[in-house]
């Protein structure tokens, strides 16, 4: 079996679309082993978005994702999950996400993209780490 993290970003906590988008991943058939509605401290998203930190988008992107609470979650599938939850997502801009995706059918705005998903098997050991240590 195979870890991966996600994140309901508050967009999405704050739209009421936690249990849509959970149940999107519940319905593929991928299993929700951690799940906490959580307000990310600054310290926390500096970390988790260290490799966005040269980025114009970057303080952008902390302020978004401490501004309130959010669903940090583990799911666990088969291997390369990550994969996976990352098709379910769509593209990272939703406007040019495809119909049938989370990002596709639910939102618009760039930033404003609703879920995060590891990138890769290598992200998602170190994204767990940060918000699971506990899993570790
Ligand atoms: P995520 O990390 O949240 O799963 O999203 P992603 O892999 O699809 O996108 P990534 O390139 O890792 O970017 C992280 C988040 O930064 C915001 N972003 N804004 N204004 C911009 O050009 C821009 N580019 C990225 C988005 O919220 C994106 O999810
Ligand atoms: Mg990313």
């Amino acid at each position: 079996m195979d870890r991966t993290l996600v994140i309901v970003k508050p967009d999405g906590v704050e739209r009421g679309l936690v249990g849509e988008i959970i149940g999107r991943f519940e319905a593929k058939g991928l299993r929700i082993v951690a799940a906490e509605l959580r307000n990310v401290s600054r310290e926390v998203a500096e970390r988790h978005y260290f490799e966005h930190r040269d980025k114009p988008f970057y303080s952008d992107l902390v302020e978004f994702i401490t501004r309130s609470p959010a669903l940090a979650m583990v799911l666990e599938g088969p291997k390369d999950t990550y994969k996976v939850v990352r098709t379910l997502m769509g593209t990272t801009n939703p406007a040019d996400a495809a119909p049938g995706t989370i990002r596709g059918d639910l939102g618009v705005e760039m930033t404003e993209n609703l879920v995060h998903g590891s990138d890769s098997p290598d992200s998602a050991a170190r994204e767990i780490a940060i918000f699971f240590p506990e899993l570790g």
